[in-house]
C-alpha cells in the first residue's frame, strides 16, 4: 500500500509539472491486460518450436502441460520460410529464388502445423503470441527475403518488394486467425533491429505494419517483439545503437503494449544489471498508459546461481509495473525433436516446480 500510494504521488507531480497532455492513465494504477475475462497479472512462456514440430500429439501434450503450470500466454513462431524448399522440415512461405515465386506452404509440413497450434492452444485455453518475421536467420528469417530481393539487413525495412512480400504474408496469418480466441498479440517481427540506423526507420515501419494488422483485424492486440533498447544514454542497451527506441515505439497507437527482452550475458552485462533493465522499463508503463512485458529472459542452467538470479529477477518484476513476463523457454519431451537449448527448462524437473511454478502462482495472486 505504501509503495502504491508513493507511486501515486509521484505520478501526479510529474502530471504537475509538465505542462504537454500525459495520458489518463499515468495517474491511476498501470495498465494491465484483461486475459479470461478479467483484468490480471500472470506469467507465460516461450516455445517457438510448437509451429515447427509434425506431430499432433506434441503440440498437445505441451500446451496440456503449459496449462497446467497456469502459464496463461506462450509465444510460438508465426514465421517459417525457405528460399530453396529442403532447408526447413516446417515452413510456412516458399520464396523461392530461383523460378521467383512466393507461394504459401498448405502441405503436411506447413500452415496445417501452425493450425494444430492455434486449434490445441484453443483447447487447453493457452493464448499465443505469434511474430511474423525473424530478425535472425534461424527457420528463414530477413535472409530469406533479401536472398529474394536483393535487399540487406539496412535496406529491408524500406525495400519496396520485401516489405509488399512480408505484408502479404502478415495479411495471410491474420486473416487465418484473427477469429480464433487463443491469439494473444500478432506480432510484427522477432527482435527487429537496424544496428546504426536512425531509429525512425522500424519506428515508421511498425507504425505502418500495425497499421494494417489494426485495419484487418481491430480486436487483437498488436505488439512489436523487440527487446527493448532504449535511447537517450551512452551505455550500449541506452544508446538506441540497435536501432530501437522503445518509447517512440510505444508512442505508436496501433501498438498495445511494449515488449522486452534481457540476455545479460550476452550484452555484456551482470545478472544484477537485470534488475535495473526491469524496473526502468516497468516504469514507462505508467507513464505511457500501456502494459509493458519482459517477454525473452533466462540464464544459463550452467549459472551456478541461476536459481537466486531467477528468484531475484521474479521479486523485481513482482515489485513493479510488469504486466506479464514469459521465461525463455519451456521444453518437454517430444518425439521427433528436443527443444533443447542453454536456457531450456524441462516440465516435470524440480528445478520447474522450484522456479516456474511458484512464480506463476504469485504473478496471478498479485492484486491490481
Ligand atoms: C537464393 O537463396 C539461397 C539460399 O537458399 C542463397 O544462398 C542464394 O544466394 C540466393 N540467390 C540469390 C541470387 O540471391
Ligand atoms: C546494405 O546496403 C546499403 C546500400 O547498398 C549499404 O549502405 C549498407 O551498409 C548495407 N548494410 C549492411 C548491413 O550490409
Ligand atoms: C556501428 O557503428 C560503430 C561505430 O561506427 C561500429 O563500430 C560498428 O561496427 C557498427 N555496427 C554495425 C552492426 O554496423
Ligand atoms: C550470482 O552470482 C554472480 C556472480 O558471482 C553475482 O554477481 C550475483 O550477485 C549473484 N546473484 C544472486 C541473485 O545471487
Amino acid at each position: 500500500m505504501l509503495r502504491t500510494s508513493l507511486t501515486l504521488l509521484a505520478a501526479s507531480a510529474i502530471v504537475t509539472a509538465l505542462p504537454q497532455a500525459v495520458p489518463a492513465t499515468s495517474t491511476s494504477s498501470a495498465p494491465v491486460f484483461e486475459i479470461d475475462g478479467a483484468k490480471q497479472y500472470f506469467a507465460g512462456t516461450n516455445t517457438w518450436w510448437l509451429s515447427h514440430i509434425l506431430s499432433d500429439e506434441d503440440v498437445d501434450h505441451a500446451l496440456a502441460e503449459i496449462a497446467a503450470s497456469d502459464l496463461k500466454v506462450t509465444r510460438v513462431w508465426g514465421f517459417g520460410n525457405t528460399n530453396n524448399g529442403v532447408d526447413q522440415p516446417v515452413y510456412f512461405q516458399y520464396l523461392d529464388n530461383t523460378t521467383m515465386t512466393i507461394t504459401i506452404n498448405e502441405g503436411a509440413n506447413g500452415i496445417p502445423r501452425l493450425d494444430s497450434v492455434v486449434r490445441s492452444a484453443e483447447k487447453h485455453g493457452v493464448q499465443l503470441v505469434l511474430p511474423m518475421l525473424n530478425n535472425w536467420d534461424d527457420l528463414g528469417g530477413i535472409n530469406t527475403y533479401c536472398n529474394y530481393f536483393g535487399c540487406n539487413k539496412t535496406t529491408f525495412w524500406t525495400d519496396p518488394g520485401a516489405q509488399e512480400a512480408y505484408k502479404n504474408y502478415v495479411s495471410f496469418i491474420v486473416q487465418r486467425y484473427k477469429d480464433s480466441p487463443a491469439i494473444f498479440s500478432w506480432q510484427l517481427a522477432n527482435e527487429p533491429r537496424c544496428p546504426n540506423c536512425s531509429t525512425s526507420i522500424i519506428t515508421e515501419w511498425a507504425r505502418d505494419v500495425s497499421r494494417l494488422i489494426k485495419s484487418l483485424d481491430p480486436n487483437t492486440r498488436v505488439s512489436l517483439g523487440d527487446e527493448g533498447w532504449l535511447c537517450g544514454g551512452e551505455d550500449y542497451a541506452y544508446s538506441c545503437i540497435e536501432g530501437i527506441d522503445f518509447e517512440a515505439n510505444l508512442n505508436i497507437p496501433t501498438l498495445d503494449y511494449g515488449t522486452v527482452h534481457m540476455y545479460y550475458d550476452q550484452w555484456g552485462y551482470t545478472s544484477d544489471w537485470g534488475n535495473k533493465w526491469i524496473t526502468d522499463h516497468a516504469a514507462l508503463a505508467k507513464k505511457h498508459g500501456k502494459p509493458i512485458v519482459m517477454e525473452e529472459y533466462d540464464v544459463k542452467s550452467t549459472v551456478s546461481n541461476q536459481t537466486e538470479i531467477l528468484q531475484q529477477w521474479h521479486h523485481t518484476i513482482l515489485d513493479t509495473d510488469i504486466a506479464y513476463d514469459s521465461f525463455w523457454q519451456f521444453a518437454t519431451d517430444l518425439t521427433d525433436r528436443d527443444p533443447y537449448d542453454d536456457y531450456a527448462i524441462y516440465y516435470g524437473t524440480e528445478f520447474y516446480d522450484r522456479v516456474v511454478i511458484p512464480h506463476s502462482k504469485a504473478m496471478l495472486a498479485k492484486t491490481i
